[in-house]
């Protein structure tokens, strides 16, 4: 009888975890989004961080970009990006987007996995090795 209060927070800690999927589910929308870490060696070296074209835009087009990219380069031959500032940037992924970004997990993968989103190009391209990341 004096166990019963453990009885009655075994049975709410049982439903926590027994409802837990479904709460989850239906509170899809609940979870603060992910904040990307952008503590990667590259880009701690860089005075101003900066990414090829402003923050704003990169979160929203990022993957426009990296289509046009790969179009200008497999269909046009180009190889040169030149953004809004002036500066340019080899077009490519894994030398360019990849090497600022060196942390894949903790950038595109945390924010893609938020999303639900697995974008298929490391079938083919060249992901960051992350062994042994600082
Ligand atoms: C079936 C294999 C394959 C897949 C999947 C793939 N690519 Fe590629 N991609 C290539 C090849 C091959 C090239 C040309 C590389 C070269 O000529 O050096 C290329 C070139 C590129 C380039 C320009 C050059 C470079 O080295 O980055 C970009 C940007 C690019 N792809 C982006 C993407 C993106 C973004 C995805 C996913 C949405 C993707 N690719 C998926 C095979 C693939
Ligand atoms: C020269 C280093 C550098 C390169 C190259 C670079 N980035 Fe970035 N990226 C950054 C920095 C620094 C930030 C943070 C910018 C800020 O906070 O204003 C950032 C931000 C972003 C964001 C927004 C993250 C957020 O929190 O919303 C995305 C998405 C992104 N980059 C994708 C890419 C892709 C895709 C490429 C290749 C086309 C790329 N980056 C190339 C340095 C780089
Ligand atoms: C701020 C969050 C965020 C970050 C950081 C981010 N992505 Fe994305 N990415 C998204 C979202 C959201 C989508 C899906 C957009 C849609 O479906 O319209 C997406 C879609 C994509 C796509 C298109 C996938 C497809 O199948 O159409 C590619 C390619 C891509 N991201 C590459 C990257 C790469 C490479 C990085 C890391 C350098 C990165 N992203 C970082 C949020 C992010």
């Amino acid at each position: 009888m004096y166990d019963g209060w453990k009885i009655i927070i075994g049975i709410i800690i049982f439903l926590g975890i027994a409802t837990f999927p479904i709460l989850y589910d239906l509170g899809k929308a609940a979870p603060p989004p992910p904040e990307p870490k952008i503590d990667t060696p590259e880009i701690k070296k860089m005075v101003e961080k900066k990414c090829v074209e402003p923050k704003s835009l990169m979160k929203i087009e990022h993957m426009v970009m990296l289509k046009d990219w790969r179009d200008w380069y497999v269909r046009e031959g180009r190889s040169i990006y030149i953004a809004a500032d002036g500066k340019q940037y080899n077009i490519s992924l894994s030398n360019t987007c990849m090497k600022c970004h060196s942390n894949k997990k903790d950038f595109c993968d945390k924010c893609h996995n938020y999303a639900a989103v697995v974008p298929y190009c490391w079938d083919c391209h060249i992901e960051p090795k992350e062994e042994g990341q600082l």
